[in-house]
């Protein structure tokens, strides 16, 4: 029974009852750590990933009808659910009961990697066929959804995902909508060519598979209705979580001397806790959806009134919904535009919980940028607000501008009034017809994303009897988030324009008057560029009503919506059977159905506590003191940890890495912003988080040296890390020469690089457990056990044999949990070994972001010289490193970034590179260190020269590319024989199959006839240098039969188990007569355990997987030679012999079955990786949006062990790179403390970023000597090849600063721009021009024989 004061609800048809909790507590908390179900994963904590999706089902026990939908539940309040249904990843299916077909798909279409946002996006999934399969469309062929390939693309708009590149995941999506030509889906395992695609081959779906809703609820909830009235019966005094059914109630409860004295919150869907994020405890919570009036729909002939309660998924839905009887086409068309518009705000599962009223509290008394404040501001809507002693009806406007309401006031409605066409003669019109267009420009077009403007255009339009011009009637101009306080209208181009007949010069007049009001305020960012979008989109908006404009541009400024497609050449040779087959990941199902750990998975034990960090913000100060405020948070503080806490013997120690070690703690002087202080040991995470944010640290500088804070305060202060002699790049040639026979140079050019953050979906996480005999183990997110091993030991001053560090899987890692995850480990390890208790911690987004560091920014100032034909004869590059506090992996970079830059023939190359170190934090291996610059750099040089020179830069980047021998000179041993060398013919091919010229011309003619829409297309050779690294393997087969393996290299979503599971198979082949696949299935790949396999190394630069591989084959060639002669002496006894015989004979004969190896590759074991691609794409000259219209890529793979491993590996580094190169942008304050920090500042690729045509293909060029297998390396070179996005995207830029140059558009300033990575918005924008519109409207003035 659903017991007064307690909260019931089931989660996968499990009934929960909870009498006391604190109210607080989110749907994600309590899953996490009160049920068994690990399905739902923490990500980010405020609705920008969708790690932590689930399906919420409510039944309404009058109509009978369930109805459910996806909602983050990180942001859920667990109070909110009562007699509520929550299905997870694991209620869809798992491997006890059956895994569900959208798991199985996600396995068999290879779309899942580390698996950390698996079980999100299937939740977001299931939701999109739920809600498609309860619409009243025709019933499917069997085996589909209802859903339509449109929809099912968007379904996952709001996840985000690290590793696969969105690619595949769409393609499961997809594989629901009948509407899909399957044969279009990408690679996967149901059918190895497209002409056997068939839906029978496919998992089967069953809409009616999942029960959402148990019965046993619906009963309860069927006897109980009657006592679920008012807040009295349905809230729980205990849980302090209250519902009112009327505004009586309410007001009673707000008056009451208890809640006086209270720290009160009202919510409806919670969702604000995403956007300002909560760091003090309330301690009762009024819940507003149980009031009636706040969930009304009402439409009549005046238009819509929703409740405020109404959820944006609601009022999307009646919005949309046509009504022929009540109202006309342009009314509809309103309503419809702003659906569509809402359709953007948020994601799928935040606006199936977020209510309009809550939004637009949220902009009317905290600023918030709100996209609805803004088009309903347009559509001229009112708003119905209760006040306690009164009621009153508001223009939206005039609620908008009124000081902030307390939480008294509360909204009970907004009216959006139905616009009609009517009759109007005052102007010798006869009718006048109602435009309404709505526009926003945020980094991502869907997911998740906030504007940096917004607006919305309502307008009565007449066309004048006599002379045919159109006459503006009436206008409504609204803009929003640009900076402003709220959503305005631009009153003064309203009054301007009405009445006018709309010319050029009306609008240029209009134009002038609207900058001066739409003015951000003062610290906004990017100021300028948000008024020219003003100026953008009310040009959109007139374009097509202005007299001499309107023909002019036609459908040129609506950049259409494609859907993804894709192609997969992938070539693989079974030659190695199972090694070479496209087989799916290891354990890719159970990631999907949510059963696959995580560290933070794992039950936490009796007594554990939890950590947070308390962080320096000042880059180098003294720390005086710190001190907590008393608030309900800071009562929760159960211990504090500092570097006093280190034990005797112990040294304050965080990291390690050849070079050096890093603190742990600051001592008494904190020398960057981001440096741990202390931790905050808690009952929970969330308390922890929230007490570590309360700290108030007391700081001085005084006496203290200013912080060394960019790379030209290192010179100035000669703050450099040395590298060692033998880790500096040799040079090549002889400079001076190469610079005397150039006919032409360019000296002390610049190129500016970025960091960029790790972004991994698993935030930093690590759980310590003390054990007998000052022993701890350890439970460590971490690319390098041994090294977190080694930190522990030395922190704690016990040997390292008193430390155990296992490692299952890692939610992704990118090189960031190389050394950078020891610091949580070890102050883990430390508050467990102090506080002889449980401990665990797990990094909230906002720490994990500020503390971890990430790539390195550089300088880097180079002079070239060269030939007239383009033939570059020298360069000279100064390379000034940002290193960060520490060394860390920084000595190593130097050769990565060359290594990488000499993928061109450079004549002579020489260098000087600094390591600067500096007051921010460490800078550590991100995915392709070193390399992703050196290749860029090489690329930005040959663009300037080809600029400079006035040549196609494909000719220049043709001509420098290198022969064999010019490679030998640059590469040496690592070049390998000539025939290895397949960059050549790959560029050559890749031209062809992607019809590189042919397309290169279309480009040029749509430029031609595109003003407002330019498109560039561009590509990019690789030349890659990796060097596989010792690596143990061991290999044991237990009296059953199966297999237990394990490697020195660690599970992070690259597949390495699946190769080394394969391998194994093949290693032990021969001892199993055509039994390959069988071993296969009896292969397990274990965790990874300090105490059982040393020497493990880390897991990092794309050779762990081959070298984890090659240590297996070893083992198993220990294996098959001790059991061999068993097997062919029981052979000659018995005849053949299966697998389970040998095994059983060789125990009896004590054959020892367990074999370990420690493979060291030889000097000459580091190789070149090659690849190109070619990227399209198109520019958004009025908003500086990019659109990647098309990727294709070669990448040579050798002889790939795994190739449907390898694809993933192409295609997610591939969009990982678009990050890096086009919207990942890391900012700091002035005092170098990472401010983009979080999913609303920090935005990585999306499913909407990727390449609308992504084609690749995983090339097989035969056979190599001295490599595993003829294998080689794929998770980090193809990261390289997205500088053709930022090259097409130069490329479009040229074309549109060509079309609005004043001057002769061959000037130099046109081809030639500083244009630094990321290519942001913003930035594209900037180039082409924030006064490009302005200048179009200008230059037409004369031509418009003075009708203007
Ligand atoms: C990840 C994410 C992305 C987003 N992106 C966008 C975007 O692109 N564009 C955009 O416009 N918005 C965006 N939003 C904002 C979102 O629309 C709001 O968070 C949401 O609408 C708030 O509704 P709620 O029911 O969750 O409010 P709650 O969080 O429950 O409440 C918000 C505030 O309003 C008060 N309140 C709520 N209802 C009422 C009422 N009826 N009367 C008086 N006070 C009330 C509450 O007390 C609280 O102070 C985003 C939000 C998130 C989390
Ligand atoms: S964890 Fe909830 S959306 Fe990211
Ligand atoms: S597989 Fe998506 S984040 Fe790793």
């Amino acid at each position: 029974m659903a017991a007064a004061g307690k909260l019931v609800f089931a989660v996968n048809g499990e009934r929960f009852e909870i009498a006391e909790v604190d109210p607080s507590t989110t749907l994600l908390e309590f899953l996490r750590t009160r049920s068994r179900f690990t399905g739902p994963k923490l990500g980010c904590g405020e609705g920008g990933c969708g790690a932590c999706v689930v399906f919420l089902s409510k039944y309404d026990p009058i109509s009978g009808q369930v109805n459910g939908s996806s909602v983050s539940s990180c942001l859920t309040l667990l109070c909110s659910i009562n007699l509520c249904s929550v299905t997870t990843t694991e209620g869809l299916g798992n491997s006890k009961d059956g895994f569900h077909s959208i798991h199985q798909r996600f396995a068999g279409f290879h779309a899942s990697q580390c698996g950390f946002c698996t079980p999100g996006m299937c939740m977001s999934l299931f939701s999109a066929l739920n809600n498609a399969d309860n619409t009243n469309r025709p019933e499917p062929p069997r085996g589909f959804s209802k859903i339509r390939k449109y929809e099912a693309e968007k379904a996952i708009s709001g996840n985000l995902c690290r590793c696969t590149g969105f690619r595949p995941i769409a393609d499961v999506c997809k594989s629901f909508a009948a509407d899909v030509d399957l044969e279009d889906l990408g690679f996967n395992i149901f059918w190895e060519k497209p002409e056997d695609a068939n839906v029978e081959r496919l998992p089967p779906y069953n809409q009616h598979k999942v029960c959402t809703f148990p019965e046993f609820l619906k009963c309860e909830i069927n006897s109980s209705m009657n006592t679920l009235k008012s807040s009295k019966d349905n809230g729980s005094l205990e849980c302090q979580w209250y519902r009112p059914a009327s505004f009586e109630e309410l007001y009673e409860l707000l008056n009451s001397s208890e809640f006086i004295e209270s720290h009160v919150k009202m919510v409806v869907g919670n969702t604000m806790s995403g956007v300002y994020k909560e760091i003090n405890l309330y301690d009762k919570y009024i819940s507003l959806t149980g009031i009636p009036e706040l969930s009304i729909i009402e439409r009549n002939s005046k238009g819509f009134t929703l409740g405020a309660a109404v959820t944006i998924s609601k009022a999307i839905e009646v919005l949309k919904e046509r009504d022929g009887s009540t109202l006309n086409s342009e009314g509809e068309l309103v309503f419809g535009k702003i659906a569509e518009h809402m359709d953007k705000v948020a994601t799928p599962f935040v606006r199936n919980m977020a209510s309009l009223g809550g939004n637009l509290i949220m902009a009317q008394r905290y600023q918030f940028p709100s996209d609805i404040a803004t088009i309903l501001l347009a559509a001229g809507s009112t708003v119905c607000l209760q006040m306690p002693s009164e009621r009153l009806i508001l223009s939206l406007e005039e609620f908008l501008e009124g000081p902030p309401y307390d939480d008294r006031t509360i909204l009970i409605s907004i009216h959006i009034p139905y616009w009609s066409s009517a009759s109007n003669s005052s102007f010798g019109t006869s009718k006048y017809n109602i435009i309404f267009e709505t526009y926003r420009a945020a980094p991502r077009p869907l997911g998740n994303a906030v504007s940096y403007l917004n607006s919305a255009f309502l307008a009565h339009v007449a066309s004048d009897k006599f002379s045919g011009d159109i006459v503006l009637l009436k206008l409504h101009l609204a803009f929003g988030a640009y900076g402003t306080e709220h959503a305005i209208r631009a009153r003064k181009v309203e009054n301007f324009l009405v009445g006018k007949v709309l010319t050029v010069t009306v609008l240029i007049e209009a134009i002038k008057l609207l900058k001066e009001i739409i003015v951000p305020k003062e610290g906004t960012s990017h100021p300028r560029y948000r008024t020219s979008l003003a100026v953008a989109f009310l040009f959109k908006f007139f374009q097509p009503l202005t007299k001499d404009l309107a023909q002019v541009e036609k459908n040129n400024l609506h950049i259409p919506d494609v859907i993804l497609s894709s192609k997969q050449v992938v070539e693989f040779s079974t030659e190695n059977f199972p090694v070479g087959k496209p087989i799916k990941k290891v354990a890719a199902e159970i990631q999907a159905s949510g059963e696959a750990l995580y560290v933070d998975d794992i039950p936490s034990s009796k007594d554990c506590l939890y950590g947070a960090f308390i962080y320096s913000t000042q880059p180098f100060a003294r720390i005086k003191g710190i001190t907590f405020n008393s608030t309900l948070v800071s009562s929760k503080i159960v211990a504090y940890i500092s570097i006093n806490d280190i034990p005797e013997g112990g040294k304050n120690i965080g990291s390690s890495f050849t070079f050096d070690d890093e603190p742990l703690f600051a001592d008494s002087l904190t020398e960057y912003s981001g440096q741990c202080l202390g931790i905050v040991v808690a009952e929970t995470q969330r308390y922890a988080n929230m007490a570590a944010k309360q700290a108030i640290v007391h700081y001085s500088t005084e006496g203290l040296e200013p912080p060394i804070l960019s790379v030209e305060d290192a010179v100035r202060r000669s703050s450099f890390f040395d590298i060692p002699p033998s880790l500096y790049p040799a040079k090549v040639g002889d400079l001076a020469r190469g610079m005397d026979e150039a006919d032409h140079k360019i000296l002390s050019a610049e190129v500016k690089l970025e960091s960029e953050h790790y972004f991994y979906m698993e935030t930093q996480t690590a759980f310590a457990i003390p054990d007998e005999d000052d022993c701890i183990v350890v439970y460590s997110s971490t690319q390098y056990p041994e090294g977190t091993q080694g930190v522990i030991a030395k922190c704690l001053g016990i040997p390292q044999h008193n430390v155990r560090v296992i490692t299952r899987r890692v939610g992704g890692g990118f090189g960031g949990k190389a050394t950078r995850s020891n610091p949580i480990a070890t102050a883990c390890a430390l508050t467990a070994f102090k506080l002889r208790r449980p401990i665990k911690m797990y990094l909230d987004r906002s720490t994990d972001m500020v503390m971890v560091g990430g790539r390195h920014p550089m300088k880097v100032t180079y002079s070239v010289g060269f030939k007239s034909n383009g033939k570059i004869t020298a360069l000279y590059l100064n390379l000034l490193v940002n290193a960060g506090i520490s060394e860390d992996y920084s000595p190593l970079i130097a050769r990565a970034i060359i290594t990488c830059l000499e993928k061109y023939n450079w004549g002579a190359l020489a260098f000087d590179i600094k390591l600067c170190k500096t007051n921010l934090t460490s800078k550590s291996s991100m995915r392709a260190p070193g390399e992703v610059q050196g290749s860029y750099i090489a690329e930005a040089i040959i663009e300037h020269v080809a600029s400079f020179l006035s040549l196609d830069v494909d000719v220049v980047r043709k001509r420098n590319l290198h022969t064999y021998e010019s490679l030998k000179l640059f590469y040496g041993s690592s070049s390998g024989e000539a025939p290895e060398y397949t960059l050549p013919a790959i560029v050559d091919e890749l031209f062809t199959s992607a019809s590189y010229f042919n397309r290169l011309e279309m480009v040029l003619h749509f430029n031609s006839c595109n003003k407002w829409r330019k498109r560039g297309i561009s590509w990019v050779p690789i030349v890659y240098e990796v060097e596989p690294l010792p690596t143990p393997g061991k290999v044991s087969i237990l009296n059953d039969g199966s297999i237990v393996v394990e490697v020195g290299g660690v599970e992070i979503g690259q597949g390495l188990w699946t190769k080394v599971k394969q391998m194994a198979a093949f290693g032990l082949e021969q001892l199993w007569d055509e039994g390959r696949q069988h071993l296969l299935d009896r292969v397990r790949i274990i965790q990874a355990d300090t105490l059982s396999l040393v020497q493990g190394g880390f897991t990092a630069g794309s050779t762990k997987s081959e070298a984890s591989c090659q240590a297996v084959r070893l083992a198993c060639s220990i294996l098959v030679s001790r059991l061999k002669p068993l097997k062919q002496r029981l052979e000659e006894q018995m005849g053949s012999i299966s697998w389970d015989t040998l095994i059983t004979q060789a125990n009896l004969q004590y054959v020892n079955l367990s074999a370990s190896t420690y493979w060291v590759p030889q000097d000459t074991s580091s190789y070149l990786n090659y690849g190109a691609a070619i990227s399209e794409v198109e520019i958004d000259v009025l908003t500086g949006a990019t659109t990647i219209l098309r990727a294709d890529l070669t990448y040579d793979c050798g002889q790939s062990l795994s190739p449907a491993v390898d694809l993933g590996q192409i295609e997610g580094s591939f969009v990982q790179g678009i990050g890096f190169f086009v919207c990942e942008k890391l900012e700091e304050n002035s005092d170098g403390l990472v401010t983009s920090d979080g999913t609303w500042t920090y935005k990585i690729p999306s499913v909407d970023t990727i390449p609308k045509n992504f084609n690749i293909r995983v090339m097989n060029s035969g056979h190599h000597k001295d490599r595993v297998l003829s294998s080689k390396a794929s998770g980090e070179p193809p990261l390289l090849l997205a500088a053709s996005v930022h090259s097409a995207i130069r490329k479009a830029i040229r074309s549109a600063r060509a079309d609005f140059s004043s001057t002769d558009p061959n000037n130099s300033s046109v081809s030639s721009f500083q244009f630094d990575p990321p290519a942001t918005m913003t930035l594209v924008k900037e180039l082409c021009g924030l006064d490009t519109v302005e200048k179009y409207l200008e230059a037409l003035v004369p031509t418009t024989h003075g009708e203007v």
